[in-house]
C-alpha cells in the first residue's frame, strides 16, 4: 500500500515509540490520527509537527480498553478522514507485577489495555477495512513473550496473546486486510531502568546495543508499504535478542 493520501491511526502515540511511528508514516505522506490517554500536550505538539511535514493530523484522547472510547475514536477519525487505512496497535502499559504480590486488578488491567484494547481496535477498524477498501493492521508484541523474564506475568501473557490474535485475525480479515505483528527487543528503556539493567539488556543482544524507536517505525512502514504479500507474519526487530 502506498501511504500517500492514506490515513493511519496509531494508538498510544503521543510520545516515545508511537510518536516515531506517526512521524515515519507522515513523512511517507499519510494523514495521522494520534491516540493518547494522558499525554495531551505532547499529542497537540505532534499534530503541529506532522502538519509542518505536510499531511493532516488529528489527536484523539481515549482509553483503548474501553469499547465506548474506541467507538468514539472511530467516529471522530472517520468524520475527519473517511476510512482509516492503517491501524497500529502500539498503546501499552508495562507495570512491574511480582508474582507473589500479583492482584486480580493488576491482571485485569494488563489484559484489558495490552490485549483487549488491540482486539477492540482490530474489531472496529478491521471490520470497516474489510467492508471498505481494505487496509493494514500492525500489532506490537515483545521478544520476551518467547523467553519470559520474571515480574511481568500479566503483561507477557497479554503480549503473547497478541501473536495469536494477529494470526487469527489475518485469517478472519483476509483477503482485503493484512495483519502482522512486530516483536521488538530493547528499543527505548522505561524511565525506571537502572544503568546496570540497561547495559545488561544491550549485552543480551547479538548486536551489542539498544535499538531505537526509528527501528520499529521503519518496520511498520515496511509492513505497510514494502509488500502486499505479507500477512499473519511475526517480524522480530530485536537485535538478535531472541536467539542470543
Ligand atoms: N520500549 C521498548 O523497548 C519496548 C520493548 C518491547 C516491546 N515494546 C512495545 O512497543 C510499544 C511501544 O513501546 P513504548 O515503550 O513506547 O510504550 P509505552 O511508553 O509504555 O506506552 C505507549 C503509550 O501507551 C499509551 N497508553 C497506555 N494505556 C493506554 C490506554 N488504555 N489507552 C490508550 N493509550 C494508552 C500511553 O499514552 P499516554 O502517554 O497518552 O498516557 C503511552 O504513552 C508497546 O506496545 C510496547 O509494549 C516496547
Amino acid at each position: 500500500m502506498d501511504l500517500r493520501g492514506r490515513t493511519a491511526l496509531i494508538t498510544g502515540s503521543a510520545v516515545r515509540v508511537g510518536r516515531q511511528i506517526c512521524l515515519e508514516l507522515a513523512e511517507r505522506g499519510a494523514n495521522i490520527v494520534i491516540n493518547y490517554r494522558t499525554s495531551a500536550q505532547a499529542a497537540s505538539e505532534l499534530v503541529a509537527e506532522i502538519k509542518r511535514l505536510g499531511p493532516d493530523a488529528l489527536a484523539i484522547q481515549g482509553d483503548v480498553s474501553r469499547s465506548a472510547d474506541v467507538a468514539r475514536i472511530a467516529e471522530e477519525s472517520t468524520r475527519r478522514f473517511g476510512q482509516i487505512d492503517v491501524l497500529v496497535n502500539n498503546a501499552s502499559i508495562y507495570p512491574r507485577t511480582p508474582f507473589a504480590q500479583l492482584t486480580e486488578a493488576q491482571w485485569d488491567e494488563s489484559i484489558a489495555v495490552n490485549l483487549k484494547g488491540p482486539f477492540l481496535c482490530c474489531q472496529t477498524f478491521g471490520s470497516r477495512m474489510a467492508e471498505g477498501d481494505g487496509g493494514v493492521i500492525v500489532n506490537i508484541s515483545d521478544w520476551a513473550v518467547f523467553r519470559p523474564y520474571a515480574d511481568y506475568l500479566p503483561y507477557l501473557t497479554a503480549k503473547g496473546g497478541i501473536i495469536t490474535l494477529t494470526k487469527a485475525l489475518a485469517r478472519e480479515l483476509a483477503p482485503k486486510v493484512r495483519v502482522n505483528v512486530i516483536v521488538p527487543g530493547p528499543i527505548q528503556p522505561p524511565g525506571d531502568l537502572t544503568d546496570a539493567e540497561r547495559q545488561e539488556a544491550a549485552a543480551g543482544t547479538l548486536v551489542g546495543h539498544w535499538g531505537n524507536p526509528g527501528d520499529i517505525a521503519k518496520a511498520v512502514a515496511f509492513l505497510v508499504e514494502g509488500s502486499d504479500f505479507i500477512t499473519g507474519a511475526v517480524l522480530s526487530v530485536d537485535g538478535g535478542r531472541l536467539i542470543a
